[in-house]
């Protein structure tokens, strides 16, 4: 039987690309979205090209949901080889303009969330020796970037809480990674939670915005960005850490060499001025 893949988070962008993609390459895809009215763009995508998903809902800040869909899953198929943990949102603001409740927010999404799949999955994996558990960061999970602590905050950590993972995994067959995008033209820019309270920190807020909506305008299509998280999963060549483009893959190198921050500092200072 073919590998049998978990997505999370495919109604729009990346997860519905490499949900198409990993269909295409003869993966069994359970392609799961928090809220299954809006499959419809999943669908036509599907149907245009050719191949059938099993489409399930999942919001990936309920555990006990993502329990019972990983049982279910089990149940169904018999085995989960692959989880790709893609949900994920983006908030912009910075320190004081953010709740406890909104930092929260973050985490719960882009931390906890994948977190919990990945135990969740891991036992099946690990008994069976084989299996390989890829979530989607971001540059910014590498790079911490002005008016995004919530956001980097939670991408730091689940870079960490992978990397940790890593070494103990695949001593059972468990291969673990992350892959790193860069600006990805999705509905991402939409869903960003952005701050009410402006206050001092207007000005450098509107240059941010303006600098970052040139960074989108020059974005890297969803559907490449797809194609690289299925090249990924499908990879020979397994390592942990893989960014979607060449542009990406400068961002992270800014960061993995900077002893003092001063590199990344600089990179991104002028963001704000
Ligand atoms: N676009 C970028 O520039 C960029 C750059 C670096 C990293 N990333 C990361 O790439 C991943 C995919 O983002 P994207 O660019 O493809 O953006 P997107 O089009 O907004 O897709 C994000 C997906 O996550 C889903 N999602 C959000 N909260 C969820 C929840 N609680 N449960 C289940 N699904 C949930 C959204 O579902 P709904 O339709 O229900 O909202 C949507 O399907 C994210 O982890 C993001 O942080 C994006």
């Amino acid at each position: 039987m073919n590998d049998v893949a978990i997505i999370t988070g495919t109604s729009s962008g990346m997860g519905l690309f490499s949900a198409i993609e990993l269909a295409k390459r003869g993966l069994q895809v359970v392609a799961t979205m928090r809220d299954t009215t809006r499959a419809g763009r999943l669908r036509d995508a599907a149907s245009e090209a050719g191949v059938e998903l099993d489409i399930q809902a999942l919001d990936v800040v309920d555990h006990e949901s993502a329990a019972r869909l990983v049982a279910g899953v089990t149940a169904e198929y018999g085995r989960v080889d692959v989880l790709v943990n893609n949900a994920g949102q983006g908030s912009v603001a910075t320190a004081e303009q953010l709740t406890m409740d909104q930092i929260q927010a973050q985490l719960d999404v882009n931390y906890l969330a994948p977190v919990n799949l990945a135990k969740l999955v891991l036992p099946g994996m690990r008994e069976r020796g084989r299996g390989r558990i890829l979530t989607v960061t971001s540059v910014g999970g590498v790079v911490g970037q002005p008016f995004a602590d919530a956001y980097c905050g939670a991408k730091f950590a689940v870079e960490g809480f992978m990397q940790s993972l890593a070494v103990v995994a695949e001593r059972f067959g468990v291969q673990v990674g992350v892959i790193e995008p860069a600006a990805v033209a999705s509905d991402f820019v939409a869903n960003v939670e952005r701050p009410t309270d402006i206050g001092a920190y207007g000005p450098l807020l509107d240059v941010y915005i303006a600098r970052t909506s040139g960074a989108f305008a020059n974005a890297q299509t969803a559907q490449s960005a797809g194609t690289a998280i299925a090249d990924a999963v499908t990879a020979s060549d397994f390592t942990f850490r893989r960014q979607t483009s060449d542009t990406a893959s400068a961002f992270v190198g800014v960061s993995l060499a900077d002893l003092d921050g001063e590199r990344v500092r600089s990179f991104t200072s002028p963001w704000i001025s």
